[in-house]
């Protein structure tokens, strides 16, 4: 996945990217977010990318969906308060009753003269789920 969003002329992270990745939640960190090091709690991060993540897998369901994987998460660089966070999700696999996508963050930091810095990656399935929570058939309409 290119990072083409940390080119230096750069100044914001726009609303969707040419490889089609596409802006499903941008949000500012709380004081109430920081861990003992004073950068954002890694589970903190986690729980957004799991919101994120279930935006495009929602759609495609058109209905209850669980998470059933996070397939891979990495946290590349720390994230503080101050930043704000974009974060941008692409289906990488539609099966017959999941959804995977991939979600890359970045952070928009340093106002006066902004820098947009690649934060956290990762991959994560769902699973459409019926009224008892068992797995359901995708729609394919
Ligand atoms: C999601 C849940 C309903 C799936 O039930 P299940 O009986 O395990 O489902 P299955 O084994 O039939 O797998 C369902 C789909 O998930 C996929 N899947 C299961 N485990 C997976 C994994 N580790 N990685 C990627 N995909 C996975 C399967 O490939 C299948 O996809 P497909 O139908 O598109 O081929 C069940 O595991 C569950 O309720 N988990 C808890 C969900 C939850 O509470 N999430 C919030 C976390 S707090």
């Amino acid at each position: 996945m290119s990072d083409d969003l940390q080119r230096p002329e750069l100044k914001m992270a726009p609303g969707r990217l040419a490889d089609d990745r596409e802006l499903v939640l941008r949000v500012m960190p709380m004081p109430a977010d920081v861990n003992g090091n004073g950068d954002i709690f890694g589970g903190w991060v986690m729980a957004q990318v799991d919101i994120a993540g279930s935006v495009l897998p929602f759609r495609i369901a058109k209905g209850r969906i669980a998470t059933v994987a996070v397939n891979q998460f990495v946290f590349k660089q720390p994230v503080s308060l101050g930043d704000l966070l974009s974060f941008y999700a692409k289906v990488t696999r539609v099966g017959t009753t999941s959804v995977s996508v991939h979600v890359d963050v970045y952070a928009e930091r340093n106002p006066e003269n902004v820098q947009v810095v690649k934060v956290t990656e990762a991959d994560l399935t769902y699973v459409a789920i019926d009224g008892e929570g068992r797995p359901r058939p995708l729609p394919r309409d």
